[in-house]
């Protein structure tokens, strides 16, 4: 169920289960989505294009077996080329890669969808803009980074709002409003509103959806009130 609709626009959330209790994984989920959550995002990590080691294709493929929601990859691996078949044959619903990672990109954003899943493009804080350009045409999701990949539990870099506002503008300039403009990194019941008011469509949140303070049903429903109150 989405968090609110602004102008139009369903706010989707995607709790990133990478704060979730990984011993009682399918417990999160079940919890996240009795909160509401649109999807699940699953960040893979390989301890080489960012500095830590997550999950992988046995988890996916996993939640796959237990979960109806849209399973939403977030690759942060070297040469993600190399596993996309695989993450569509374990359910991954979409498939994003990072621009920093691909050289081929729009060939492997083709290939993601021939194999049938959504394709998404990933930037780094500090990764410009412009190198979306020429792949806007192909994709399903963009994601903006609000902190450098690697870690949950990091501060929400305010320069990312900014960012978010022109690629609403470019998006709905080229008549791209169907995209999903993702923002994950930081994102809690304060940082939420103004992501949402610069032109986010699609909120990933770890620490503040899975943690010891709130129950997730608590957690998810602060983010609620906090982005309708964004409107
Ligand atoms: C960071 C990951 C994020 C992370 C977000 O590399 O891509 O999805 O789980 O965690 P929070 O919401 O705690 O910043
Ligand atoms: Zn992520």
């Amino acid at each position: 169920m989405p968090l609110t609709t602004i102008a139009g626009r369903p706010i989707l959330l995607a709790p990133s289960l990478l704060a979730a209790d990984f011993a009682r994984l399918g417990e999160h989920v079940a919890e996240a989505t009795a909160a509401g959550a649109d999807w699940l995002h699953v960040d893979v990590m390989d301890g080489v294009f960012v500095p830590n080691i997550s999950i992988g294709l046995p988890v996916v493929a996993a939640l796959r077996s237990i979960t109806s929601l849209p399973l939403d990859c977030h690759l942060m691996i070297v040469n993600p080329e190399r596993y996309i078949d695989a993450f569509v044959d374990a359910g991954a619903t979409s498939i994003s890669v990072h621009v920093e990672t691909c050289p081929h990109l729009n060939r492997t954003l083709e290939q993601i969808r021939d194999r049938g899943a959504r394709p998404g493009v990933v930037l780094n804080p500090a990764t410009p803009l412009v190198m979306l350009d020429d792949v806007l045409d192909l994709v399903d999701l963009v994601l903006i980074m609000s902190v450098n990949p690697g870690f949950g539990g990091q501060r929400y870099s305010a320069g990312a709002t900014a960012r978010i506002a022109r690629l609403r503008r470019q998006l709905d300039e080229r008549s791209l409003g169907h995209v999903h403009l993702q923002v994950d990194g930081g994102i809690n019941a304060a940082t939420a509103p103004a992501v949402v008011a610069a032109g986010a469509t699609n909120l990933v949140a770890g620490s503040a959806v899975f943690n010891h303070h709130h129950s997730v049903a608590e957690s998810v429903a602060q983010l609620r009130s906090a982005v309708q109150q964004a409107v």
